[in-house]
Protein backbone atom coordinates (compact mmCIF):
# COMPACT_ATOMS: atom_id res chain seq x y z
CA UNK A 1 0.00 0.00 0.00
CA UNK A 2 0.96 3.53 -0.56
CA UNK A 3 0.63 4.28 3.27
CA UNK A 4 3.45 2.38 4.13
CA UNK A 5 5.70 4.05 1.68
CA UNK A 6 5.22 7.55 2.95
CA UNK A 7 8.59 9.67 4.01
CA UNK A 8 8.51 12.92 6.06
CA UNK A 9 9.59 15.33 3.20
CA UNK A 10 10.75 17.96 5.71
CA UNK A 11 11.47 17.66 9.27
CA UNK A 12 9.73 18.58 12.62
CA UNK A 13 10.20 22.17 13.35
CA UNK A 14 13.58 22.61 15.46
CA UNK A 15 12.82 22.27 18.55
CA UNK A 16 9.61 20.79 18.79
CA UNK A 17 9.53 17.04 19.82
CA UNK A 18 5.95 16.20 19.12
CA UNK A 19 4.26 18.91 17.19
CA UNK A 20 0.62 17.26 17.96
CA UNK A 21 1.37 17.98 21.60
CA UNK A 22 1.28 21.43 21.45
CA UNK A 23 -0.14 22.75 18.17
CA UNK A 24 -3.58 23.60 17.41
CA UNK A 25 -3.42 22.43 13.77
CA UNK A 26 -0.89 19.53 11.55
CA UNK A 27 0.35 20.43 8.35
CA UNK A 28 2.93 17.79 6.91
CA UNK A 29 4.17 17.41 3.47
CA UNK A 30 5.33 13.81 2.86
CA UNK A 31 6.17 12.19 -0.56
CA UNK A 32 4.96 9.10 -1.49
CA UNK A 33 8.00 6.87 -3.18
CA UNK A 34 8.57 3.38 -4.46
CA UNK A 35 11.90 1.29 -4.43
CA UNK A 36 14.60 1.74 -2.19
CA UNK A 37 18.24 -0.29 -1.75
CA UNK A 38 15.92 -3.03 -0.01
CA UNK A 39 13.99 -3.78 -3.30
CA UNK A 40 17.07 -3.26 -5.06
CA UNK A 41 15.76 -1.01 -7.62
CA UNK A 42 16.10 2.91 -7.54
CA UNK A 43 14.08 5.05 -5.46
CA UNK A 44 11.41 6.80 -7.48
CA UNK A 45 8.69 9.82 -6.08
CA UNK A 46 5.44 8.68 -7.20
CA UNK A 47 3.58 11.69 -5.47
CA UNK A 48 3.65 14.91 -3.19
CA UNK A 49 1.13 15.10 -0.30
CA UNK A 50 0.13 17.67 1.86
CA UNK A 51 -1.19 16.51 5.01
CA UNK A 52 -4.04 19.08 6.69
CA UNK A 53 -5.29 18.53 9.83
CA UNK A 54 -7.11 20.49 12.47
CA UNK A 55 -6.85 18.68 15.93
CA UNK A 56 -9.57 20.88 17.46
CA UNK A 57 -12.05 19.83 14.87
CA UNK A 58 -10.81 16.54 14.75
CA UNK A 59 -11.11 17.47 10.54
CA UNK A 60 -8.34 17.34 7.81
CA UNK A 61 -7.19 16.66 4.37
CA UNK A 62 -5.01 14.85 2.26
CA UNK A 63 -3.79 16.69 -1.24
CA UNK A 64 -2.16 14.51 -3.47
CA UNK A 65 -0.38 15.48 -6.61
CA UNK A 66 1.25 12.87 -9.13
CA UNK A 67 3.31 14.83 -11.64
CA UNK A 68 3.59 11.32 -13.24
CA UNK A 69 4.48 7.92 -12.05
CA UNK A 70 5.86 5.48 -14.54
CA UNK A 71 5.16 1.83 -14.49
CA UNK A 72 7.23 -0.81 -16.41
CA UNK A 73 6.89 -4.10 -16.64
CA UNK A 74 10.11 -4.94 -14.02
CA UNK A 75 9.61 -1.66 -12.25
CA UNK A 76 6.71 -0.28 -10.15
CA UNK A 77 3.35 -1.78 -10.80
CA UNK A 78 -0.59 -0.88 -9.88
CA UNK A 79 -0.37 -3.43 -7.55
CA UNK A 80 2.40 -2.31 -5.45
CA UNK A 81 0.28 1.14 -5.01
CA UNK A 82 -3.06 -0.70 -4.39
CA UNK A 83 -4.03 -4.35 -4.06
CA UNK A 84 -7.27 -3.95 -6.02
CA UNK A 85 -5.61 -3.89 -9.47
CA UNK A 86 -4.17 -7.35 -8.72
CA UNK A 87 -5.15 -9.93 -11.36
CA UNK A 88 -7.08 -6.96 -13.38
CA UNK A 89 -3.81 -5.47 -15.27
CA UNK A 90 -0.47 -6.77 -15.92
CA UNK A 91 2.56 -5.52 -17.25
CA UNK A 92 1.49 -2.28 -17.07
CA UNK A 93 3.98 0.35 -19.03
CA UNK A 94 3.58 3.94 -19.51
CA UNK A 95 3.38 7.00 -17.44
CA UNK A 96 -0.23 8.23 -15.56
CA UNK A 97 -0.77 11.80 -13.76
CA UNK A 98 -3.22 13.76 -12.02
CA UNK A 99 -4.21 15.07 -8.48
CA UNK A 100 -6.56 13.42 -5.82
CA UNK A 101 -7.75 14.52 -2.34
CA UNK A 102 -9.02 12.62 0.57
CA UNK A 103 -11.29 14.56 2.98
CA UNK A 104 -11.98 13.25 6.61
CA UNK A 105 -13.74 14.30 9.67
CA UNK A 106 -17.19 13.44 11.82
CA UNK A 107 -18.95 12.28 8.59
CA UNK A 108 -16.29 10.22 7.56
CA UNK A 109 -13.57 9.90 4.67
CA UNK A 110 -14.68 10.68 1.24
CA UNK A 111 -12.29 11.43 -1.63
CA UNK A 112 -11.85 12.30 -5.25
CA UNK A 113 -9.34 12.88 -8.37
CA UNK A 114 -9.07 12.91 -11.66
CA UNK A 115 -5.75 10.90 -13.55
CA UNK A 116 -4.60 10.49 -16.68
CA UNK A 117 -2.31 8.94 -19.44
CA UNK A 118 -1.15 9.88 -23.16
CA UNK A 119 -0.43 5.96 -23.64
CA UNK A 120 -0.65 3.13 -21.23
CA UNK A 121 0.16 -0.19 -22.50
CA UNK A 122 -0.79 -3.30 -20.14
CA UNK A 123 -2.04 -6.87 -20.50
CA UNK A 124 -5.53 -7.80 -19.78
CA UNK A 125 -7.80 -10.52 -18.76
CA UNK A 126 -9.33 -10.42 -22.51
CA UNK A 127 -5.93 -10.15 -24.18
CA UNK A 128 -3.36 -7.55 -24.49
CA UNK A 129 -3.94 -3.45 -24.67
CA UNK A 130 -1.99 -1.26 -26.42
CA UNK A 131 -2.03 2.57 -26.61
CA UNK A 132 -4.43 3.22 -23.87
CA UNK A 133 -5.40 7.15 -23.61
CA UNK A 134 -7.70 9.10 -21.58
CA UNK A 135 -9.01 10.84 -18.51
CA UNK A 136 -11.05 9.22 -15.44
CA UNK A 137 -12.30 10.77 -12.97
CA UNK A 138 -13.14 9.14 -9.39
CA UNK A 139 -15.69 10.20 -7.29
CA UNK A 140 -14.35 7.44 -4.70
CA UNK A 141 -10.40 7.48 -5.25
CA UNK A 142 -9.96 4.77 -2.57
CA UNK A 143 -12.86 2.83 -3.62
CA UNK A 144 -11.47 3.20 -7.13
CA UNK A 145 -15.19 4.43 -8.01
CA UNK A 146 -15.21 6.74 -11.57
CA UNK A 147 -18.43 8.68 -11.98
CA UNK A 148 -20.17 6.92 -15.43
CA UNK A 149 -19.52 7.69 -18.71
CA UNK A 150 -15.45 7.80 -18.68
CA UNK A 151 -14.05 7.72 -22.01
CA UNK A 152 -10.88 5.99 -23.01
CA UNK A 153 -9.31 5.79 -26.53
CA UNK A 154 -7.28 2.44 -27.79
CA UNK A 155 -4.62 1.88 -30.01
CA UNK A 156 -4.95 -2.06 -30.30
CA UNK A 157 -6.79 -4.68 -28.49
CA UNK A 158 -5.94 -8.11 -29.02
CA UNK A 159 -8.43 -10.87 -27.61
CA UNK A 160 -7.28 -13.37 -30.53
CA UNK A 161 -7.28 -10.99 -33.33
CA UNK A 162 -6.14 -6.96 -33.60
CA UNK A 163 -9.17 -4.42 -33.52
CA UNK A 164 -7.49 -1.04 -33.12
CA UNK A 165 -8.90 2.29 -32.98
CA UNK A 166 -11.18 1.46 -30.27
CA UNK A 167 -13.49 4.13 -27.96
CA UNK A 168 -14.66 2.82 -24.87
CA UNK A 169 -17.00 4.51 -22.69
CA UNK A 170 -16.95 3.14 -19.42
CA UNK A 171 -17.14 3.51 -15.20
CA UNK A 172 -15.58 1.87 -12.68
CA UNK A 173 -17.72 0.87 -10.12
CA UNK A 174 -15.57 -0.73 -7.19
CA UNK A 175 -14.60 -3.91 -6.13
CA UNK A 176 -12.07 -4.39 -9.23
CA UNK A 177 -15.29 -3.96 -11.48
CA UNK A 178 -15.83 -2.30 -15.19
CA UNK A 179 -19.04 -1.41 -16.45
CA UNK A 180 -18.63 -0.62 -20.13
CA UNK A 181 -21.20 1.23 -21.34
CA UNK A 182 -20.28 1.12 -25.15
CA UNK A 183 -17.36 0.27 -27.14
CA UNK A 184 -16.67 0.79 -30.36
CA UNK A 185 -14.14 -0.43 -33.29
CA UNK A 186 -13.85 -0.03 -37.15
CA UNK A 187 -13.63 -4.19 -37.78
CA UNK A 188 -14.02 -6.17 -40.83
CA UNK A 189 -15.83 -3.42 -43.09
CA UNK A 190 -17.90 -2.22 -40.35
CA UNK A 191 -18.68 -1.31 -36.59
CA UNK A 192 -17.65 -3.88 -33.86
CA UNK A 193 -20.19 -2.40 -30.99
CA UNK A 194 -19.99 -3.89 -27.13
CA UNK A 195 -23.45 -3.75 -25.56
CA UNK A 196 -23.30 -2.15 -21.68
CA UNK A 197 -21.67 -5.09 -19.70
CA UNK A 198 -20.22 -5.80 -16.55
CA UNK A 199 -19.05 -9.06 -16.89
CA UNK A 200 -17.55 -11.47 -13.49
CA UNK A 201 -17.14 -14.46 -15.45
CA UNK A 202 -15.38 -17.33 -12.94
CA UNK A 203 -11.54 -16.94 -13.59
CA UNK A 204 -11.53 -20.30 -15.78
CA UNK A 205 -13.55 -18.80 -18.13
CA UNK A 206 -11.78 -15.14 -18.72
CA UNK A 207 -11.13 -15.44 -21.95
CA UNK A 208 -14.82 -17.13 -23.14
CA UNK A 209 -16.12 -13.98 -24.03
CA UNK A 210 -13.63 -12.25 -26.52
CA UNK A 211 -14.66 -8.58 -26.93
CA UNK A 212 -17.67 -8.84 -24.41
CA UNK A 213 -19.24 -10.80 -26.51
CA UNK A 214 -21.47 -13.88 -24.67
CA UNK A 215 -23.05 -17.44 -25.54
CA UNK A 216 -25.38 -19.45 -23.74
CA UNK A 217 -27.36 -22.35 -24.26
CA UNK A 218 -31.12 -21.54 -24.78
CA UNK A 219 -32.49 -24.56 -23.45
CA UNK A 220 -33.90 -23.63 -19.27
CA UNK A 221 -32.37 -25.94 -17.13
CA UNK A 222 -35.81 -25.78 -15.35
CA UNK A 223 -38.02 -27.75 -17.94
CA UNK A 224 -36.68 -27.40 -21.13
CA UNK A 225 -38.16 -24.36 -22.11
CA UNK A 226 -36.78 -21.97 -24.76
CA UNK A 227 -35.71 -18.95 -23.00
CA UNK A 228 -37.11 -16.12 -25.02
CA UNK A 229 -36.81 -12.74 -22.63
CA UNK A 230 -33.80 -10.88 -21.86
CA UNK A 231 -33.87 -7.98 -19.34
CA UNK A 232 -31.58 -5.16 -20.10
CA UNK A 233 -31.55 -2.28 -17.67
CA UNK A 234 -32.90 0.85 -18.82
CA UNK A 235 -31.03 2.99 -16.28
CA UNK A 236 -27.14 0.37 -15.18
CA UNK A 237 -27.03 2.12 -11.95
CA UNK A 238 -30.38 1.09 -10.20
CA UNK A 239 -31.93 -1.93 -12.17
CA UNK A 240 -31.09 -4.97 -11.64
CA UNK A 241 -27.97 -6.66 -14.03
CA UNK A 242 -28.37 -7.55 -17.28
CA UNK A 243 -30.52 -11.57 -17.53
CA UNK A 244 -31.65 -14.26 -19.85
CA UNK A 245 -35.83 -15.02 -18.45
CA UNK A 246 -37.62 -17.86 -19.16
CA UNK A 247 -41.13 -17.31 -20.37
CA UNK A 248 -42.86 -20.27 -18.79
CA UNK A 249 -41.48 -20.26 -14.82
CA UNK A 250 -39.63 -17.52 -15.20
CA UNK A 251 -36.05 -19.01 -14.22
CA UNK A 252 -33.51 -15.74 -14.57
CA UNK A 253 -29.87 -16.70 -15.58
CA UNK A 254 -27.32 -13.81 -14.64
CA UNK A 255 -25.42 -13.42 -17.83
CA UNK A 256 -22.50 -11.39 -16.67
CA UNK A 257 -21.89 -14.09 -14.26
CA UNK A 258 -21.62 -17.27 -15.83
CA UNK A 259 -25.21 -17.75 -16.45
CA UNK A 260 -26.05 -18.79 -12.55
CA UNK A 261 -29.60 -18.39 -11.57
CA UNK A 262 -30.57 -15.22 -10.11
CA UNK A 263 -34.45 -16.34 -9.49
CA UNK A 264 -36.80 -19.13 -10.33
CA UNK A 265 -37.17 -22.59 -9.97
CA UNK A 266 -33.91 -23.60 -12.17
CA UNK A 267 -31.69 -25.94 -9.93
CA UNK A 268 -28.60 -24.87 -12.15
CA UNK A 269 -26.47 -22.47 -14.29
CA UNK A 270 -27.15 -21.98 -18.07
CA UNK A 271 -24.68 -24.04 -19.68
CA UNK A 272 -22.29 -21.28 -21.30
CA UNK A 273 -20.49 -21.71 -24.68
CA UNK A 274 -16.93 -20.56 -24.95
CA UNK A 275 -16.42 -18.03 -28.00
CA UNK A 276 -13.18 -16.96 -29.59
CA UNK A 277 -12.06 -15.54 -32.59
CA UNK A 278 -10.12 -17.31 -35.09
CA UNK A 279 -7.08 -15.68 -37.09
CA UNK A 280 -9.58 -14.67 -40.16
CA UNK A 281 -11.53 -12.44 -37.86
CA UNK A 282 -14.22 -14.93 -37.20
CA UNK A 283 -16.58 -15.15 -33.74
CA UNK A 284 -16.49 -19.57 -33.56
CA UNK A 285 -17.70 -21.74 -30.25
CA UNK A 286 -13.96 -22.76 -28.52
CA UNK A 287 -15.06 -26.00 -27.04
CA UNK A 288 -17.84 -27.78 -25.05
CA UNK A 289 -20.56 -25.78 -23.09
CA UNK A 290 -19.64 -25.81 -19.41
CA UNK A 291 -22.23 -28.36 -18.73
CA UNK A 292 -25.36 -30.47 -19.91
CA UNK A 293 -27.77 -28.98 -22.05
CA UNK A 294 -31.30 -29.61 -21.23
CA UNK A 295 -33.82 -29.52 -18.64
CA UNK A 296 -32.57 -31.05 -15.31
CA UNK A 297 -34.50 -34.68 -15.15
CA UNK A 298 -34.34 -37.85 -17.17
CA UNK A 299 -30.50 -37.58 -15.70
CA UNK A 300 -29.38 -35.04 -18.12
CA UNK A 301 -27.18 -33.60 -15.07
CA UNK A 302 -25.30 -36.40 -15.43
CA UNK A 303 -24.51 -36.55 -19.18
CA UNK A 304 -21.80 -34.79 -20.74
CA UNK A 305 -21.78 -31.48 -22.02
CA UNK A 306 -22.79 -31.69 -26.20
CA UNK A 307 -20.57 -30.40 -28.70
CA UNK A 308 -21.07 -26.95 -29.85
CA UNK A 309 -22.45 -28.48 -33.02
CA UNK A 310 -25.16 -30.05 -31.53
CA UNK A 311 -28.57 -28.06 -31.72
CA UNK A 312 -29.16 -26.49 -28.39
S1 LIG B 1 -38.94 -24.20 -17.95
FE1 LIG B 1 -37.89 -22.38 -17.61
S2 LIG B 1 -38.48 -21.76 -15.69
FE2 LIG B 1 -39.52 -23.60 -15.96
Amino acid sequence: MLTALFRQKTGNTPGVKNPIDIAPSLTVPVIGFYGGQDQGIPQTDVAKIRLDHDLSQGIGQALIDVPGITFAPKGLQPERLTPVTLGVVANVSGTVSGKGRIDWGAQGVTSSGSFGTERLDLAAAFGPVTGLKGQINFTDLLGLVSAPHQEATVAEINPGVAVTNGVVHYQLTGQSRVRVEDAMWPFAGGTLRLDPSELRLPPERKDWAPLGILAYSKICTHAGCALGLYRKPMFPPVEPSPALVCPCHYSTFDVADGGNVLFGPAGRALPQLPLMIDRRGRLRAGGNFSGPVGPSWWGVRKKPAVSPGDNS
